[in-house]
């Protein structure tokens, strides 16, 4: 709380009415607008929730205007360039970073739960062989709760830690025996000898027939990329896994419709249709064309993978992303004509005066795809690659939410329908 207030008077009737202004350790100062309905008998019209906080949490700080994003405190340039996936997962959800002997028992906790229920595995071939991954893995997390009864007494600390743990544990599993599904390739079973990133590759793409080495190119870049996607603060999915949360359901079920708001191609989907729109972009010289299409109003075509609602500088991630793919297409030995489109695309986009204005720049996913691509991950991949990294981020902010439950989550809206009216019998109506 800040000693200032702000003092809000209701030029018809002549009240006013004192507002405590609440101060983070950072970032502007935010109305706590609680008493406003009681004391002037006003809501407040937020569509999409762009002036509003709806919480206090100390995971992930983003100041858009300068391009900063931190963990904890700790600069995502740092974490990328230093740490591992599993111990930024460590970070968002105790909130320091592990001692070695810290570090060993979460790295053996996680491992030890990579495993999902073989009963599991006749859900996942239960779907349709052309199931997207995400429906996929959306309703085969939702379905987790039904296994693990012993995790879902929200009131007992243990439980929820146990259930985060899980998830973090289980989602690459249930990602990559998604992809073998559509595949028709059998189930790979974790290799606990391997790290988490490396383990992933190896459940993805080792068949019985041929000896698989996971590239340390590959699990490197992929620890980058799941480090840069691990959390960002209160997005529309991790604003979906706190507003179920926020009911007392179980975690399973909040992170399931986190994986569902993520889906959305204006969040977490974007990497896909980065690539769908980069393949149908086909050459630079139909770069101005697709230019054109994301300026036109009556064209419902975006720019994917530009613009977003708190950066209005530069995303820090995208920064970080461009550079890796360079080196990790050069070291891998791909030459991929899409990153010498998306290149010319964010060459002439931010030098357009409609981008400009708009403070439109390359987002996490304008870059991220064409790695996924050169690791050997199909379209239909990327957002479930995100929705692992997430679940990191997701778990943590439910974890902060449990430990200091609030009110549920209930907004409130403008009604413009009918005013009150009587019924009409069916054979009286017109
Ligand atoms: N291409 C063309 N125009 C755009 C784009 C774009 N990608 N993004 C925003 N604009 C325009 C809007 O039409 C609007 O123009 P106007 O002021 O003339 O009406 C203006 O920029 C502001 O856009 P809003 O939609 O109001 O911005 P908002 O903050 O609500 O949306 C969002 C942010 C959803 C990311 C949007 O920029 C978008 O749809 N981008 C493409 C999808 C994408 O890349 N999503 C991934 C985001 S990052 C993530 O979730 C991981």
């Amino acid at each position: 709380m800040s000693d200032n207030k702000v003092i809000l008077t209701d030029q018809a009737s002549g009240k006013s009415l004192e507002l405590p202004v609440i101060k983070g350790t950072e970032g502007d100062p935010t109305l706590d607008i609680k008493q406003l309905n009681g004391g002037l008998g006003y809501f407040t019209y937020d569509p999409g929730y762009a002036s509003t906080s709806s919480c206090s949490s100390a995971i992930t700080f983003i100041d858009g205007g300068k391009g900063i994003l931190r963990y904890r405190g700790y600069p995502i340039e740092q974490l990328a360039e230093n740490s591992s996936f599993l111990e930024v997962a460590y970070l968002l959800m105790f909130g320091e970073l592990p001692t070695r002997a810290e570090y060993e028992d979460f790295e053996n906790d996680i491992t030890n739960h990579t495993m999902v229920h073989e009963k599991l595995n006749t859900f996942i071939n239960g779907f349709h062989y052309d199931a997207h991954p995400m429906a996929v893995l959306c309703g085969v997390m939702g379905s987790l709760a039904a296994f693990y009864h012993d995790s879902l007494d929200m009131n007992d600390p243990a439980q929820r830690l146990l259930a985060a743990k899980r998830m973090i544990a289980k989602m690459p599993t249930i990602a990559a025996a998604s992809y073998r599904h559509h595949m028709g390739w059998p189930t790979a079973y974790p290799k606990n000898s391997l790290d988490y990133c490396s383990r992933f590759l190896d459940m993805m793409f080792s068949v019985p027939a041929e000896n698989y080495e996971v590239s340390p190119v590959a699990a490197k870049a992929l620890n980058l990329l799941f480090i840069l996607h691990a959390d960002h603060e209160q997005n529309a999915s991790t604003s979906t896994v706190r507003l179920v949360g926020s009911t007392g359901a179980n975690p399973y079920a909040c992170v399931a419709s986190g994986i569902a708001a993520l889906w959305g191609p204006a969040h977490g989907g974007a990497n896909e249709a980065v690539l769908t729109m980069l393949d149908e972009i086909g050459s630079v010289d139909r770069v101005p064309e697709f230019i054109a299409r994301a300026k036109d109003k009556d064209d419902p075509f975006r720019l994917m993978g530009f613009g977003h609602r708190v950066y209005k500088n530069h995303d820090p991630r995208a920064s970080i992303i461009r550079k890796a793919c360079h080196e990790v297409l050069a070291e891998l030995g791909v030459d991929d004509p899409l990153l010498g489109l998306a290149m010319e695309l964010e060459k002439i986009a931010l030098e357009d005066d409609y981008f400009v204005a708009r403070k439109l720049y390359p987002n996490v996913d304008f870059y991220s795809g064409i790695i996924y691509k050169a690791l050997g991950f199909p379209t239909s991949m990327f957002t479930v690659l995100f929705a692992i990294a997430r679940t990191t981020g997701w778990v943590a902010q439910w974890l902060e939410q449990a430990d200091n439950p609030g009110r549920i989550g209930r907004p409130r809206q403008v009604y413009t329908g009918e005013t009150e009216r009587n019924y009409v019998a069916l054979d009286d109506r017109a």
